[in-house]
């Protein structure tokens, strides 16, 4: 199969969908890999790194996505790129149609076949393809409202760990999965006091058990969010409903109700966010103030540590790639479940019940 690789044009977006070492599997598989020039640097990978891992250096995007049968990228086609899109063009990235009725037009008049990283779903409910951005995005997520919370950023001016004598910020993590647990992880780490809610007591179980119970674990329901948003220095939203657009779990009189200065870092904002108040940011202006609080609400957090995050991404989606790349689309959904539920567009229709019942579009499973 011939791949493509674009270099990404989404606002600071430094990664790119395949390392070196990826290509060099592809190659090694009898496939032809076309990158275009300078696609890695962001991410420390140069022109000369593809080319001696057997892939060819395309210079113009134009060429890269005409003459590729499968389109590897990281984010979902922006304005500039739907043009590109074509019948039966195999598009593997992250989508988030759920919350992006333009680009989920766009696919289905191009007729494309869609693959969603987010989407991919193993038979235990986990996101094989989500999880390695989403444990990035957790772990910044402090980083991050830890910036927000700075006066000059309009924040409180509290500092994440406290010192000893002052109390440290406290800090509620709506959702327990995979960026919750890592935003947890690194906030009990750094000694701020945590609270973790949830709706899955499997979930919270196993993260009490993780951080030997340093971190307070709730039952998510109204009451237990609004009580705690309201005490919060920092809240971290990291909800996911898988395909469907995240539930707003924070109302603007929630937000109007905390600490004035506090900060929200709404990591689920890919998928429309779950505070009321969240608007997408990106990473030249990553936060805005509303209702005094502040908000950071960028939707491609990890591409702001792109080194990491191309390597992390490139270790989940291989396997995927170079099944898809082996036996072709219809074939590799055929066999492999994983694949299936990717599959987000087909032939001009939603395939993925959750993105279509989202968007309020009928859907069909593919035979
Ligand atoms: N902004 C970014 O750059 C970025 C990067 C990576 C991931 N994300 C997003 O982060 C979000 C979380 O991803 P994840 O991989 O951690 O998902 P996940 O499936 O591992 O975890 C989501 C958790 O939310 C919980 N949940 C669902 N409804 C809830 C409710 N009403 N109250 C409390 N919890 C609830 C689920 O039970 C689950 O434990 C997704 O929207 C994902 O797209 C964003």
């Amino acid at each position: 199969m011939i791949i493509g690789v674009p270099k990404e044009i989404k606002t600071a977006e430094r990664r790119v969908a395949l390392t070196p070492a990826g290509a060099r599997s592809l190659t090694a598989a009898s496939h032809t890999v076309f990158v275009e020039t300078t696609a890695g640097e962001g991410s420390g990978f140069e022109d000369d790194l593809y080319l001696a891992a057997g892939a060819e250096i395309r210079p113009e995007a134009d060429q890269v996505w005409n003459e590729a049968e499968m389109i590897l990228k990281v984010k979902e086609p922006i304005a500039p790129e739907f043009d590109r899109m074509r019948p039966g063009l195999i598009l593997f990235t992250y989508l988030h149609l759920a919350a992006a009725a333009d680009l989920t037009a766009r696919l289905l008049a191009a007729r494309v076949v869609g693959l969603a990283y987010e989407t991919f779903q193993r038979s235990d409910g986990s996101l094989p393809l989500l999880a390695p951005m989403s444990a990035v995005a957790g772990r910044l997520s402090l980083q991050a409202g830890a910036y927000a919370l700075e006066t000059n950023n309009g924040g409180r001016g509290v500092l994440l760990s406290g010192v000893p004598g002052v109390r440290p910020a406290k800090v509620v993590i709506l959702g327990a999965g995979v960026a919750g647990l890592n935003a947890c992880l690194v906030a009990v780490g750094i000694g701020a006091r945590v609270c973790v809610l949830d709706i899955n007591q499997d979930r919270l179980e196993a993260l009490s058990h993780l951080t030997s119970g340093r971190a307070v674990t709730l039952m998510s329901n109204e009451v237990n969010v609004e009580e705690e948003v309201s005490r919060a220095d920092l809240v971290i939203g990291s909800v996911l409903i898988p395909g469907a657009r995240a539930p707003k779990l924070v109302s603007r009189e929630m937000v109007g109700g905390m600490k004035p200065g506090a900060a929200i870092v709404d990591i689920s904002i890919d998928q429309g966010g779950c505070c009321e108040t969240s608007c997408a940011t990106n990473h030249f202006e990553p936060t805005y103030v509303e209702q005094g609080v502040v908000h950071y609400c960028v939707t491609n957090m990890p591409g702001v540590v792109p080194r990491t995050s191309t390597l992390a991404l490139t270790n989940a989606t291989l396997p995927y790639v170079m099944e898809v790349a082996d036996k072709g689309c219809h074939r590799a959904i055929e066999d492999n479940p994983e694949i299936a539920s990717g599959l987000n567009v087909l032939e001009g229709e939603v395939a993925h019940e959750a993105v279509a019942r989202s968007l309020g579009l009928p859907w069909r499973t593919p035979n």
